[in-house]
Parts: structure tokens; C-alpha cells; sequence
């Protein structure tokens, strides 16, 4: 059997559906390349049903990424190019239009077929969900030649119509099944025996790729997965970091390490690139604000960090006492101590290009501009304050209104209170947008973050940018190295004020209900405290702007 295990990542898809997740088209554009360079077979780039928003930004994958040479891709194939669908003429067509210029297209459609789905979501007997899925598959087919098909919540379905259905949608022309745990229910060895008998009872099962698409309700996902390709699977569906629907998908650094690290055992290969994993961790974690446990395996802060004396004692004498992959495998690497203030740009854009960034002209000197002024405030710059630094130039939002100034008194006496001085007009995509000027603003507040946050609320209620306000939901400081002149990383997640947390879907076109995360770096923490409720306020704005051009 066949030892290639391809994978298809659905981060901007099923990713994306994590509350608070929603990323800007150029921010889905920029992760599509890194999972490309990645070594990424199948990119979910979203599902264009959804809004026109979310249709453009899959037609604009499917026009770049696989036709530009991406530098460093490890295969010279290009990636497919993947939409959902439901099984449905509308989203059919819709996923279509949208992925038609990818060189390799892709539509993946689905209809549920577990008896809780059948009765009470579709109200569908089993012969109507078998006749839909004919039916839609059919005509997904006669768009495309690579269709796949997903029979939903397929760890509940019952095992002999599970075969009905995936032998109607093979007939109908589907050339990948996959096979969803979409509660996360199921438990490995049942899983894994549900592909064995899929494989051994489906007509037809042979021509066709077995894929597996596990949640992470019961923290089973990347074992499901695995047990799924132990069976015959040859498609694993994940997520950078894991991210995704509720407790998220499987992730796609487990999957790739998994089979990497245990490669003698499991005699299976993947194309990942595994030095690229640490790099788009970071840059999936920024964009989305869904910020990475420290103990997260691969790629989480101690992934490779050693703590106890003993196991201080075995590294020192072998490596290999207590750790079964080297850091450098998965791009995380040891080094700390890099420059200083005195490197001058070009050192500093080449390590850079080793860490993963290929910045170049503006960004550059933005990044760089940045990095002198950090190094006045700090001695030792480490690998993470410069990938903070950048990612901050490369990832901003559009800015609707931007930091110009900040004070704040605070203490255990008096009222804590802000000003902030702001600049509006840098960005003209709304009607509300106002013109280039400056805002100066003075509030208190329960603390010194509070008093900034309602500072900033009442520039931009004054000025027509927001009116309504915006609820923070979230807010959390880390700091991005140990030290005390350490740069302090905030973010935030943030809705218009008044809306109801259970209508959160991140699929709906109604940009009001949505949440937005915004992050900020800065030595002062109330600065990188402006900086993450600016850059989560421009998002809405920027989210809303769009909507309204939409309309
Ligand atoms: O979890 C699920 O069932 C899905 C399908 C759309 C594949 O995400
Ligand atoms: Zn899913």
C-alpha cells in the first residue's frame, strides 16, 4: 500500500470557524502561501457559500497560490486548492466560481447522515439524504473532476448506511471520502475499525482517497487520525495549532511529527517541510489571536523547555535522555541571544529570512525602525522579540485610527486615569472614516487599561468610527521573553457592545455579532494594551466597511 499520507489542511476553513478567529483576506492569503511553502497537498481555503467576503478570499487563493513559484515549497506541485460546499446548487456553484482558477481545484461538499442529524437538523429519510448526496455530487462533478465528499457527524452514523451513502457518492462521481468524527466522539480503536470496514464494504472504495477528519472533544483527534490512517486512510484533515470547531481539529504539527519521528515504526511519509512548523504556528496564532498553550506539543513555548534538575542533568550529558525530536526539526530554535543595538538592517533582515520572515523593502525598514527603538530599551534582543517585532509591521490591520501618544497616571492613590492622543484617517476604506487628524482624549477608569480602553471608545463614538462601543470579552498579557525589560505581547477580543454571545457564528454575514482579536507589543504593557483594543477596533471597522461595500 501506498506510504504517501497527503494532508489537507483546513485552518482557513474549519479554523476559521473558532469564535474570534476571523482573519482579513490579506491575512488568509499570507497563511494559503506559508501552507504552501509548508508542504501542505490540499489547502481548505475556505467555504464561499458563507458571504461575499469569504468568496473573494478564496477566489484570490485560488488566482495566486499554486500559480506564483512559491520559494521553498518542498514539492514542485503545486497544492490543491479546496472549497466547502453544502450539498446544495447555490453553495455548489458558489464554491466553484470561487476556486475555478486554482490550478488544481477542489470541492468538498458534505450533507449529515447520523440519525440525530437526519431527524432533527435535515428532517430527511434515509432515501432523501441518499438521493441529495447522488444528486449533488453529480453536479459537484460536473464542475470538477476532484470532488470530495463528506458524509457529516460519520462517527455516529450507522455502519451499513454509511456504506449506502459513500457508495452513492462514489457512483456519482466523488474522488476522496472523507469520513468526519465531527463531535469528537468516537475513540481510537473504533475509529480506526470504522476506515477498516469502509474500506473492506464500500464498492467501488478503491479508486476513491480515504480521508479522516477528527475533533478534539475528548483530546482524541490526532490518535483518531492516526488510528484512521493505521486502516488505510490516506488523507489526514488538521489544523495548524489545532484550531477549529469547539476543542478545534487535529493538529497538522502532531500528524506531520507523529509520522516523522515514528517513521520506522509506522513506514508512512508526508511532503511537510517540518523546519516551516514553528513559523506557521506563530503566524496562524497572530492572525487568528488564538494564542498557543505553553505546554502545546511542537510548537507550544516549552515544547522544548527543560525544567528539573535531572532532566537539566540528563540534556547536558545526552540530548537524547529527554527528548525524541531536536528543536531545530520543527524550526524552533535554540538560539537565543542574536542582536543588539548596534546590528545594522541588513543583519538583521538576514536573520529574519533564517527565522522565516523574508521581509524586504518598506516592511523591512518599518520592522527595522522598530527594532531600534526596542534596542534602546533592551540589551539582549532574542529570536522571539524580532519575530514579535515583525510580526507586528507585517500583520497590522488596516488603520482606521492609530496610537499617537498615551499617559497614564495610576497607583493606590487617585482616580487611574489615560490620555491618549490618537491619529484618524490613515485609512480611507469606510464612508464613516474620518479625515487625517488628531484626537486627544482624557478618561478615568477602574484601572490604568480601562481608562485607555474608554479613552479610545469615546474617540471613536466621537468621530463616527464605532458609535455603539465595543465589549472586551478577552484580554491577556504574556510576555514574549523572560526578563524584566521583556517585551509585553497583549491581546484582546473585543464585539459590539450589546450583542448576544450565543449568536456567535463566525459564518454569518452579520459582521456585528462577530468577535475580533487584536494583539500589541510594547515594553510598557498600557502602550502594547492600546496598541491590541486599536488593532482589534480597526478590524470591526475595517470587517464592517466591507460588509457595507458588499451590500
Ligand atoms: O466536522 C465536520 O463534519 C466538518 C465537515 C464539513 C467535514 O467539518
Ligand atoms: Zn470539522
Amino acid at each position: 500500500m501506498n506510504d504517501y499520507v497527503r494532508i489537507f489542511d483546513t485552518t482557513l476553513r474549519d479554523g476559521e470557524q473558532s469564535p474570534g478567529a476571523t482573519m482579513t483576506s490579506k491575512e488568509k492569503l499570507e497563511v494559503a502561501k506559508t501552507l504552501s511553502r509548508l508542504g501542505v497537498d490540499i489547502i481548505e481555503a475556505g467555504f464561499p457559500a458563507a458571504s461575499p467576503d469569504d468568496l473573494r478570499a478564496v477566489k484570490t487563493i485560488a488566482e495566486t497560490v499554486g500559480r506564483e513559484q512559491v520559494i521553498g515549497r518542498p514539492s514542485s506541485e503545486p497544492p490543491t486548492i479546496c472549497g466547502l460546499a453544502r450539498a446544495t446548487k447555490g453553495d455548489l456553484d458558489k464554491c466553484w466560481e470561487a476556486i475555478a482558477p486554482a490550478q488544481k481545484p477542489r470541492i468538498h461538499t458534505f450533507l449529515a447522515t447520523s440519525p440525530i442529524h437526519r431527524e432533527h437538523k435535515l428532517r430527511m429519510s434515509k432515501a432523501e439524504v441518499v438521493a441529495r448526496i447522488r444528486e449533488m455530487v453529480g453536479y459537484a462533478r460536473s464542475l470538477c473532476e476532484d470532488i470530495e465528499f463528506s458524509p457529516e457527524d460519520a462517527g455516529r452514523t450507522e455502519m451499513e448506511f454509511l456504506y449506502e451513502a459513500l457508495a452513492a457518492a462514489i457512483e456519482a462521481g466523488a474522488t476522496t471520502l472523507n469520513i468526519p468524527d465531527t463531535v469528537g466522539y468516537t475513540l481510537p480503536h473504533e475509529y480506526g475499525e470504522r476506515i477498516r470496514l469502509i474500506k473492506e464494504n464500500v464498492p467501488g472504495i478503491e479508486r476513491c482517497v480515504i480521508s479522516v477528519h477528527c475533533h478534539d472533544d475528548l483530546g482524541l483527534a490526532t490518535a483518531n487520525s492516526l488510528s484512521g490512517v493505521l486502516n488505510g486512510a490516506r488523507q489526514v484533515e488538521v489544523a495548524i495549532n489545532g484550531i477549529g470547531e469547539r476543542a478545534g481539529n487535529t493538529s497538522l504539527e502532531e500528524i506531520a511529527m507523529a509520522i516523522q519521528t515514528r517513521r520506522a515504526l509506522l513506514g508512512l511519509r508526508t511532503g511537510i517541510d517540518s523546519t516551516q512548523l514553528t513559523r506557521a504556528s506563530r503566524l496562524v496564532s497572530k492572525v487568528t489571536g488564538m494564542v498557543v498553550q505553553p505546554n502545546k506539543a511542537i510548537v507550544g513555548a516549552n515544547a522544548f523547555a527543560h525544567e528539573s534538575g535531572i532532566h537539566q542533568d540528563g540534556m547536558l550529558k545526552n540530548e537524547e535522555t529527554y527528548e525524541i525530536m531536536r528543536p531545530e526539526t520543527v524550526g524552533a530554535s535554540r538560539t537565543h541571544l542574536v542582536l543588539g543595538k548596534h546590528s545594522g538592517r541588513h543583519a538583521f533582515g538576514a536573520r529574519l529570512g533564517e527565522l522565516g520572515y523574508p521581509v524586504e523593502g518598506d516592511n523591512l525598514d518599518k520592522a527595522f525602525a522598530r527594532f531600534k527603538a526596542l534596542a534602546d530599551k533592551k540589551k539582549r534582543i532574542t529570536d522571539a522579540d524580532l519575530i514579535a517585532v515583525v510580526s507586528d509591521e507585517l500583520y497590522r490591520p488596516v488603520e482606521h485610527l492609530r496610537l499617537d501618544g498615551l499617559q497614564v497616571a495610576c497607583g493606590s492613590m487617585g482616580l487611574p486615569t489615560a490620555t491618549v492622543r490618537l491619529r484618524s484617517g490613515g485609512a480611507k476604506v469606510g464612508e464613516n472614516d474620518a479625515e487625517d487628524a488628531i484626537h486627544v482624549r482624557a478618561c478615568v477608569g477602574t484601572g490604568p487599561v480601562d481608562a485607555v480602553f474608554k479613552a479610545i471608545d469615546e474617540v471613536a463614538a466621537e468621530i463616527g468610527l464605532h458609535p455603539d462601543g465595543v465589549e472586551l470579552l478577552e484580554y491577556t498579557v504574556t510576555s514574549v521573553t523572560e526578563g524584566i525589560d521583556a517585551l509585553g505581547e497583549v491581546s484582546v477580543r473585543v464585539r459590539s457592545r450589546g450583542e448576544d454571545e450565543d449568536q456567535l457564528n463566525p459564518q454569518r454575514e452579520d459582521t456585528s455579532q462577530r468577535v475580533y482579536h487584536g494583539h500589541g507589543t510594547d515594553t510598557d504593557i498600557i502602550v502594547a494594551s492600546a496598541k491590541a483594543y486599536l488593532s482589534a477596533l480597526n478590524r470591526l471597522v475595517a470587517a464592517r466597511a466591507a460588509q457595507q461595500k458588499a451590500a
